[in-house]
């Protein structure tokens, strides 16, 4: 029995999300919570012929202590996309105040649940989590994820169509490691399942690491003012969360990258901080993933100069984005 609930759920993420979810067989309850149209997006998804029973939530007569009761899984994709011209970073203002509420009610109604934060900016969503989280005593950093999937299906897509070939794109695996956003993102192409053509060149290599970093621009500027990525989101969203459902009813060896808590599990965390040459609280790493969340984190392994330098790149971006969502939380004390 595994009970589901998308914060959000009525949103561009939301409701594609809680559709792959409702498809999701090993799912058996979805809870779907929104500050609108929750109870229309969930009648809806309730006439599907699958398991999962299907509930929807407004914030009155307490519906976030509802929704959240009894959830093993809570997925955020609640808050506001970019639109051209703005950073991740520009959502700060807002998202950080709903993301710290919608924390608030994790923390008091479900705080066993496995985490997981697609609300931007992820660098510094998932500290705000944290924060919440030990501000309430009930912080269990092996439970809580910052979703960076979709950086990696960007990457498994743009090789196979380097490649010029779609069909491989499932098949192919690029770790993508540091946070989520412009330079923070670093694919590292050298481990890449499939190999890059022989005659590859380093320009090359420099387009296509700049266009996974900056994917997420591309779809906003398409987007042209309606939103960001949703339904590659959705996508992603899915495939996270049934790794995390997979793991939590007990199989082993699953393995997925995710911007976690380096003291998640503090042995392979501090290897991690020694390979990066810094204490970061955070990183996106490949995360080997059991029934009690993070099991261990595995190392970056051997890196091309080129993505030494990325790494290096991303360091202080990283620092300052968990410094904003440590500190949004504990300057309000
Ligand atoms: P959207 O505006 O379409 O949907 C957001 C939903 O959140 C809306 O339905 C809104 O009513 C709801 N919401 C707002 N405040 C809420 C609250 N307090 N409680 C519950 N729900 C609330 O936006 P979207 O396109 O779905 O994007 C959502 C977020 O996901 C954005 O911050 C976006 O930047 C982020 N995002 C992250 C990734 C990633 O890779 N991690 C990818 C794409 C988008
Ligand atoms: C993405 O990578 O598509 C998301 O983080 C949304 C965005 O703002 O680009």
């Amino acid at each position: 029995m595994v009970k589901a609930v998308v914060l959000g759920a009525a949103g561009g993420i939301g409701q594609p999300l809680s559709l792959l979810l409702k498809h999701n067989p090993l799912v058996t309850s979805l809870g779907l919570y929104d500050i609108v149209n929750t109870p229309g997006v969930a009648a809806d998804l309730s006439h599907i012929s699958t398991p999962a029973k299907v509930v929807g939530y407004l914030p009155a007569d307490d519906g976030l202590a509802k929704v959240l009761t009894g959830a093993d899984v809570v997925v955020i994709p609640a808050g506001v996309p970019r639109k051209p011209g703005m950073t991740r970073d520009d959502l700060f203002k807002i998202n950080a105040g709903i993301v710290r509420d919608l924390a608030t009610g994790i923390a008091k109604n479900a705080p066993k649940a496995f985490v997981l934060v697609i609300s931007n900016p992820v660098n510094s969503t998932v500290p705000i989590v944290a924060e919440v989280f030990k501000q309430h005593g009930v912080f269990d950093p092996k439970r809580l994820f910052g979703v960076t999937t979709l950086d990696v299906v960007r990457a498994s897509t743009f090789v196979a169509e380097v490649l010029g070939d779609l069909s491989k794109a499932p098949s192919i695996t690029v770790p993508v490691v540091g946070g989520h956003s412009g330079v923070t993102i670093v694919p590292l192409l050298s481990q890449s399942s499939a190999a890059l053509p022989a005659d590859f060149t380093q320009d090359a290599r420099v387009t296509l690491t700049t266009r996974i970093q900056y994917g997420g621009d591309e779809v906003v500027k398409a987007k042209d003012g309606a939103g960001s990525a949703t339904l590659s989101m959705a996508y992603a969203g899915a495939e996270f969360a049934e790794k995390i459902i997979r793991a939590l009813r007990g199989e082993t060896g699953i393995v997925a990258p995710s911007f976690v808590h380096l003291e998640s599990d503090p042995a392979s965390g501090a290897a991690l901080k020694k390979e990066i040459g810094k204490d970061l609280e955070y990183f996106s790493a490949p995360v080997e993933l059991g029934p009690q969340g993070v099991a261990s984190i595995k190392p970056l392994g051997a890196l091309t100069p080129y993505e030494k330098t990325l790494v290096d790149a991303a360091l202080p971006e990283l620092q300052t984005n968990i410094d904003k969502g440590v500190s949004f939380i504990s300057a309000s004390k």
